[in-house]
């Protein structure tokens, strides 16, 4: 008998309905999208699906950042019955020539499932860091200064100058490109900026879920960080969100980040549930 062929390849728009059932489907998988988005990922993004005999069996969706090398693994999906640690590694060996073409040199996945740990160290990808959640409840929010900054919300011409100062403050890993912020913007996200001198300085980002009011964005440019715009930020992004009726804040940050845990915890934010290690793996190698 002649070996079943085995095919990784880029998808294609028609192929979303097919995948959309796979992830609903498939026991295990990991997912950081809304089947909403599948048709625009596969345009603009890179999603790979790998067959064999006309079954999908394995599916790989990579968003490269805008700004820098980076590919953030945004949905893996290995069929019942194949292994997880050979199915991971025919996917991303598919998917490299293809991820080298984009530009992408390097790849990160924020790993909130247990069963990719193993596969994933088996194919070379090491931690980098940790991010912990913060929590706070949604009284009691000191007011917010009005010094150093002035604070105003965000206009839509204002977001290259914020796209430079999220650029200034994040590793790249993390920074947000013009386009990433306006997508924020229509997810329905509330920005704030703090000007200094005609120039934006920071910015902040609140979006409400439910009855949790989520920091999503922090940003100070490195020339005015420790002079309380952080702060005010912040206090703002709070007092916003409490007035729209939030209970309890969220956020995201890598624990060995201090000017942030510092401000986050002298606002009595704590830290809650586990840590989330953030994998990276260098594809640029031969
Ligand atoms: C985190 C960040 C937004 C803080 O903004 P900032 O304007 O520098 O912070 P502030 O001057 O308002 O300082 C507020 C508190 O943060 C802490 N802090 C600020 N700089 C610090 C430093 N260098 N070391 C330790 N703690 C620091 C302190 O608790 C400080 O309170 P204090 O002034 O009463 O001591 C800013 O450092 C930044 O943009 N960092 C890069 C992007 C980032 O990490 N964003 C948050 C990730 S979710």
């Amino acid at each position: 008998m002649p070996p079943t062929q085995i095919i990784v390849r880029p998808a294609e728009v028609k192929d979303a309905q097919e995948i959309e059932h796979f992830f609903r489907h498939v026991r295990r998988r990991y997912i950081t999208f809304g089947m909403e988005d599948l048709p625009q990922l596969i345009r603009e993004d890179l999603v790979f699906v790998a067959k064999t005999g006309g079954l999908i069996w394995g599916v790989l969706a990579v968003s490269p950042k805008d700004a820098g090398e980076w590919g953030h693994i945004r949905g893996i999906g290995i069929i019942d019955g194949w292994q997880a640690r050979a199915g991971v590694g025919l996917l991303l060996y598919g998917a490299r020539s293809h991820l080298r073409n984009r530009g992408v040199r390097a790849l990160y996945i924020i790993l909130t499932e247990e069963w990719l740990h193993g596969p994933l160290h088996a194919h070379g990808f090491v931690q980098a860091s940790r991010l912990g959640t913060y929590l706070r409840h949604a009284h009691s929010i000191p007011p917010v200064p009005r010094d150093p900054a002035a604070l105003r919300l965000v206009r839509p011409d204002d977001i290259p100058q914020v796209a430079q100062v999220d650029r200034a403050a994040f590793a790249p890993l993390w920074s947000y490109s013009a386009r990433e912020l306006t997508y924020l913007l229509a997810l329905g996200c509330r920005m704030v900026v703090a000007e200094m001198d005609g120039r934006i300085v920071g910015y902040a980002c609140g979006e409400v879920t439910g009855d949790i009011g989520h920091i999503a964005r922090l940003a100070v440019h490195p020339d005015r960080q420790g002079q309380g715009i952080g702060r005010q930020l912040l206090l703002d992004t709070m007092t916003y969100l409490h007035s729209v009726g939030v209970t309890r804040f969220s956020l995201n940050t890598e624990i060995d980040n201090p000017q942030a845990t510092r401000l986050y915890e002298s606002l009595n934010f704590r830290r809650f549930g586990r840590l989330i290690p953030v994998l990276v793996k260098d594809i640029g190698e031969k």
